[in-house]
């Protein structure tokens, strides 16, 4: 059987509701650990990110309007709310019998602000892990700053990526509460089934693409360009998806390395 190496990231638009702080969406995460642990039945070398949602957007964006920007007082308020979330996350897929272990980004990362907002993050132990047959699980967060550097807000969506070029994935699977990328947003026949990686600008101009709920980190945009950043740089990514958590089976399909309604992003 091939060993297919894929990284998920569940969206905060799926595992909360993203317009009510601190709303946890239960029901939903012990459906998704369902299907996630039917895949990794089949010898899926997984790594499971989530975003911040109503927990690590909320929280940033408070700071934000306090502090009027990400500072050292706003990392325990901010690192805090997500390590609740994930604290909930992991123990549905820990009683779901997937071998899941927590590596808080902000232990991992810092922010290096002298060459723009980049992240330096190391990633052996996530590789460690996967090698020992654990399911890293890691998520948006707030990271220290290097030297003089303010902290800044790691999204999961770049997290995925930077780890799925890491290990070498062949797929990176972005679940949120929506079915994929849509020119108009609410209008079903809009939906992009496949974009190819140099057509990634041209959606971003031509797709109406909104932020209306609180994301610090751009929300679809950030997605999008982030794609492109790590599409164009990895060797091993043959695909990445953005489909909806919501619907079932979409998880368990996507993971097993079939395919599902969605939209499906390749070089
Ligand atoms: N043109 C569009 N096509 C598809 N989704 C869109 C579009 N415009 C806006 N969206 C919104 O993008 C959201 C998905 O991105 P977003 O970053 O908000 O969610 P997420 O990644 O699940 O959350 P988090 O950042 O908390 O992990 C969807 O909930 C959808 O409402
Ligand atoms: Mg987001």
């Amino acid at each position: 059987m091939i060993c297919l190496k894929v990284v998920i990231k569940l969206g905060g638009s799926l595992i909360t509701d993203k317009s009510k702080p601190y709303s946890f969406r239960k029901e939903v995460v012990i459906r998704i650990a369902k299907e996630i642990k039917r895949a990794i039945d089949e010898k899926i070398d997984l790594v499971v990110i989530h975003g911040g949602g109503s927990f690590g957007h909320v929280e940033a964006k408070r700071a934000i309007d306090i502090y009027g920007r990400i500072s050292n007082e706003t990392i325990s308020p901010i690192a805090f709310s997500m390590q609740e979330l994930n604290y909930m996350m992991t123990s549905i897929l820990v009683s779901n019998r997937i071998k899941a272990v927590s590596f808080p980004p902000h232990s991992l990362c810092v922010n290096l602000c002298n060459i723009g907002e980049r992240f330096s993050c190391d990633l052996k132990i996530v590789k460690t892990a996967i090698e020992k047959g654990s399911v890293p699980i890691l998520f948006g967060d707030i990271v220290y700053g290097d030297n003089f550097c303010d902290p800044a807000i790691i999204s999961g969506d770049d997290l995925a990526l930077m780890i799925g070029s890491y290990i070498n994935a062949e797929r990176i699977i972005f679940f949120t509460d929506v079915d994929g990328v849509f020119l108009e947003l609410g209008h079903p026949e809009t939906i992009l089934k496949e974009i190819r990686l140099n057509e990634i600008d041209s959606v971003i101009k031509k797709a109406s693409i909104y932020n209306n709920v609180v994301d610090v980190t751009s929300g679809l945009l950030g997605k999008l360009k982030k794609t492109y950043q790590y599409l164009s740089t990895s060797s091993s990514i043959k695909e990445v998806w953005i489909s909806n958590g919501l619907i079932e089976g979409n998880i368990y399909n996507l993971i097993s390395g079939k395919t599902v309604n969605g939209t499906k992003i390749i070089p």
